[in-house]
C-alpha cells in the first residue's frame, strides 16, 4: 500500500473540514519527540477507529518554573515522518497562540488525586495536563482517545475528568514500551548520556523486584523496590528518588498493608539534571 503522508493542520480553522471527513475517530495527544511508545499507541488508535489523528503540543501549561519546557525536544519533520510510517490521517499541531490566544484562566481542577505523587513534586500540572486534554477534546471531536499507562496517574486523571465532566470520548489505555534493557521509552531520555542512562535502569529494575515480591503483600513489595532504589542512590551518578508508592490504581491513593487487588507501583526519580517516572501495574 502507499505511503499516505498525514495531512498537517496547525489552526482549529484548518482542521474543521478535515475532521468531517474522518468518521470514528482516535486521537492519541501527544508532545511530539515520537519514540516506540507513541508509535504503540497509534498502533492501537488504528485498530479501534476509521482515522486517527496525533495532536503535537509542547503545552507550557504543564511545565512549571525551572522545568524542561525550553529544552523540551522539538522534531516536527521526524514526527511527520512516523505519523505517515504508522498510516496517520492528520496531524494536529497548533502553535501556542492558537491553544492559548489568552490567558487561559478558567482551567481544569485535578481535585486531590492531581495533588499526591507528581501533582506534589510539579504543582499545577495535572491542571496543566487536564486543561489541555479537555481543550484538545473539544477541537478535535474524538470518538476515543489513546493513552499510555507508561503516565498512570495521568491516565487515572483523564479517565476522572471524562467521567466527572461527562466528555463523551471513550479512553484506552495502552502498556508502557520498554527498551531492551527495560528503560521506559520517553522523550526525556534523550537527556540522559550513557552513565546517567545506566543509573536510571534502577527505576524498571525496581519495580521489577517489586513485582517479583507481589506475594509478600504491600510491605514486602515497597521493601524489594526500595533495596534496588537505595543501591543507585550510591550510583556514580547517583538516583535521586522523588518518590516510590504502591496505590490504588483509579484513585492514586497509597494501599493499606493488607490490601488485595489491582495496584499500581510508582516510582518517581531524578539524575543529573533529567527527571523520570515508571510504574507497573500488580495484582496483589
Ligand atoms: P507525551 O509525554 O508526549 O506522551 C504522549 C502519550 O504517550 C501519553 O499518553 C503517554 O502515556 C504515552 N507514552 C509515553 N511513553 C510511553 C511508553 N514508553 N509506553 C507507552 N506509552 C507511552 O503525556 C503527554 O505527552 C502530555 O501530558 C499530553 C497528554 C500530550 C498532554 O499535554
Amino acid at each position: 500500500t502507499p505511503r499516505t503522508v498525514p495531512q498537517v493542520a496547525r489552526t482549529t480553522e484548518e482542521f474543521g473540514p478535515l475532521r468531517e471527513k474522518l468518521g470514528r475517530l482516535a486521537l492519541v495527544p501527544t508532545m511530539g519527540a515520537l519514540h516506540r511508545g507513541h508509535r504503540r499507541l497509534i498502533t492501537e488508535a488504528r485498530e479501534q477507529a476509521d482515522s486517527v489523528v496525533v495532536s503535537i503540543f509542547v503545552n507550557p501549561l504543564q511545565f512549571g518554573p525551572g522545568e524542561d519546557y525550553d529544552r523540551y525536544p522539538r522534531d516536527l519533520d521526524a514526527d511527520l515522518e512516523s505519523c505517515a510510517d504508522e498510516g496517520v490521517d492528520a496531524v494536529f499541531a497548533p502553535s501556542a497562540e492558537v491553544m492559548y490566544p489568552g490567558e487561559q484562566i478558567v482551567t481544569v481542577n485535578p481535585g486531590p488525586m492531581g495533588r499526591v505523587l507528581e501533582g506534589e513534586f510539579r504543582p499545577g500540572f495535572f491542571d496543566g495536563v487536564l486543561t489541555v486534554v479537555a481543550k484538545l477534546f473539544h477541537l478535535v471531536r474524538p470518538d476515543i482517545a489513546v493513552f499510555g499507562q507508561k503516565d498512570a496517574q495521568q491516565l487515572a486523571l483523564v479517565r476522572r475528568m471524562v467521567r466527572d465532566l461527562c466528555m463523551p470520548v471513550s479512553v484506552v489505555a495502552v502498556p508502557t514500551e520498554r527498551d531492551a534493557d527495560g528503560l521506559a521509552t520517553s522523550s526525556r531520555n534523550a537527556y540522559l548520556d550513557p552513565r546517567e542512562r545506566q543509573s536510571a535502569l534502577a527505576l524498571s529494575q525496581a519495580l521489577l523486584a517489586g513485582a517479583d515480591a507481589s506475594v509478600t503483600g504491600p510491605v514486602g513489595i515497597l521493601s524489594a523496590a526500595r533495596s534496588v532504589l537505595d543501591r543507585a542512590a550510591v550510583a556514580d551518578p547517583p538516583l535521586v528518588v522523588d518518590y516510590l508508592a504502591l496505590v490504588d490504581p483509579q484513585t492514586f491513593t497509597e494501599v493499606p498493608g493488607d490490601y488485595r487487588g489491582e495496584a499500581v507501583l510508582a516510582v518517581a526519580a531524578r539524575v543529573g539534571g533529567t527527571r523520570l517516572i515508571d510504574n507497573v501495574p500488580l495484582t496483589l
